[in-house]
């Protein structure tokens, strides 16, 4: 049984099914999703019965993510594509990039005072594996200032993990529609054609295209059942198509490039599905924060809301991690995160508020790459505050600080070293921390 959530907001109401890698069903024409079968030798209302794989056919049941979907038109029914622009768009390999040992940060970019859709407004800061080969990730931002209204996008190289830092979306999908707002993300699937509106006029945010394993919820160990992102708050999207004739673009990623070819209708024209592979979202909210009830802090893995597993167990392809309001109550305890080098890459953003191991010139917006093994940690100024602080129950509220963690090296676009936004004294962060050994 399929559980419907609705949402009311900005005055209009979207239904969702729960449930993470549910076998999702949904029709948005009564009799639309035949029944007992597939394929039926003639699918109802005259859809076409087309199968939509994430994994490989023979994958386990465990992994295995595919839907079945019923539209208008079959979607090999369309022209040829001809290589299009890349704009600021880059995977890995990067052909300009560095894996720099150097910790980088940049200020919020700013948004194009021109109008630019989401497609043309990517802007990559880095990559890592290689996007031929199914490992690794793009690091991007979204900035956008129109509405995709006669084009549409599909990546076939991965998942898109999309935060909003700025600016409401509505994601017009082929399986349906999500609304997603700054403190909830949203997934689209490998493949999933889409389009993107703009609710508030302009949009920034932060894209996670996970060439490797799709995202699954991580493994919670002895924390038990229950803790962390709970399976039922994720949310797909009931089907909702368009029966339109209209030329119109249609932009897939393929193999590193953009590619570009005029459909002379919607590609979202699903109007019934079933299955597991799709678009979701998820509130940030309704994380279930795990941390310490009497010293240290646990490490950030304890964040985690969603991770992509490689074949070596516990090295994540990619992790989801976010640092969402909650109590420090450590005793004895240095309370924002430790000093480290870490075998892993961190690329680390901020939707809102301020995050607590930098008291400033991490930004709303900004981001910061440490990768493997460089060194990081509180600024100075946190420092000495957090060594002296009295420890009493604290809360650390109205603020979302998230993490894009790698097993591999981050490798940096040249766009993302020479942006007039990177800020290149980063370093200086931490030349005030002074010789504190007293004996
Ligand atoms: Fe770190």
């Amino acid at each position: 049984m399929t559980t419907i959530e609705s949402e009311v907001r900005d005055g209009a109401k979207l239904d969702y099914s729960a449930g993470f890698g549910n076998e999702h069903h949904s029709e948005a024409v009564p009799g639309a999703l035949p029944v007992g079968r597939n394929s039926p030798q003639r699918a109802p209302l005259g859809l076409y019965a087309e199968q939509h794989s994430a994994t490989a056919f023979t994958e386990p049941r465990a992994h295995n993510r595919r839907s079945w979907v019923y539209r208008i038109r079959p979607s090999a029914a369309h022209p040829e594509f001809r290589p299009f622009r890349d704009g600021n768009l880059r995977s890995a390999p990067v052909d300009d990039g560095v894996a720099d040992p150097n910790r980088l940060r940049w200020s919020a970019p700013p948004l194009p005072d021109v109008p630019v859709d989401f497609v043309d407004g990517l802007f990559t800061v880095g990559a890592t594996g290689n996007v031929l080969q199914r490992s690794g990730i793009g690091i991007h931002w979204y900035l956008a200032t129109k509405s995709m209204t006669d084009r549409y996008f599909a990546d076939a190289d991965g998942e898109l993990l999309l935060v909003p830092q700025l600016g409401g979306l509505l994601l017009h999908t082929e399986y349906g529609r999500l609304r997603v707002r700054p403190g909830e993300i949203a997934v689209i699937g490998r493949g999933v054609r889409f389009r993107v509106d703009l609710l508030d006029g302009g949009a920034r945010g932060y894209v996670c295209e996970n060439y490797g394993q799709a995202f699954t919820l991580p493994e919670l160990g002895p924390i038990g059942a229950n803790g962390l992102a709970g399976p039922r708050d994720f949310l797909y999207p009931v089907a909702a198509f368009e029966d339109r004739d209209a030329t119109v673009q249609v932009v897939q990623k393929f193999g590193g490039r953009l590619w570009a070819a005029d459909y002379d209708h919607s590609p979202l024209d699903v109007v019934a599905w079933h299955g597991s592979h799709a678009a979701y979202k998820y509130d940030t909210a309704r994380f279930a924060v795990m941390g310490t009830v009497s010293f240290d802090h646990p490490d950030p893995s304890i964040h985690t809301v969603l991770t992509s597993p490689t074949d070596t167990p516990g090295q994540a392809n990619a992790d989801f991690v976010i640092f969402a309001p909650r109590w420090l109550v450590g005793e004895d305890t240095f309370r924002p995160p430790w000093y480290h080098r870490n075998v892993m890459s961190e690329f680390m953003g901020l939707v809102t508020g301020v995050y607590d191991a930098k008291a400033e010139g991490f930004e709303p917006g900004g981001a910061s790459l440490h990768n493997m093994w460089s060194a990081h940690g509180p600024d100075a100024e946190t420092f000495e505050k957090a060594s002296a602080q009295e420890l009493v129950p604290q809360k650390i509220d109205d603020t979302l600080a998230f993490m894009f963690e790698t097993r591999w090296p981050v490798v940096t676009t040249a766009l993302a070293r020479e942006a007039p936004f990177r800020q290149r004294n980063y370093d200086s962060v931490w030349s005030g921390l002074r010789r504190r050994m007293t004996c």
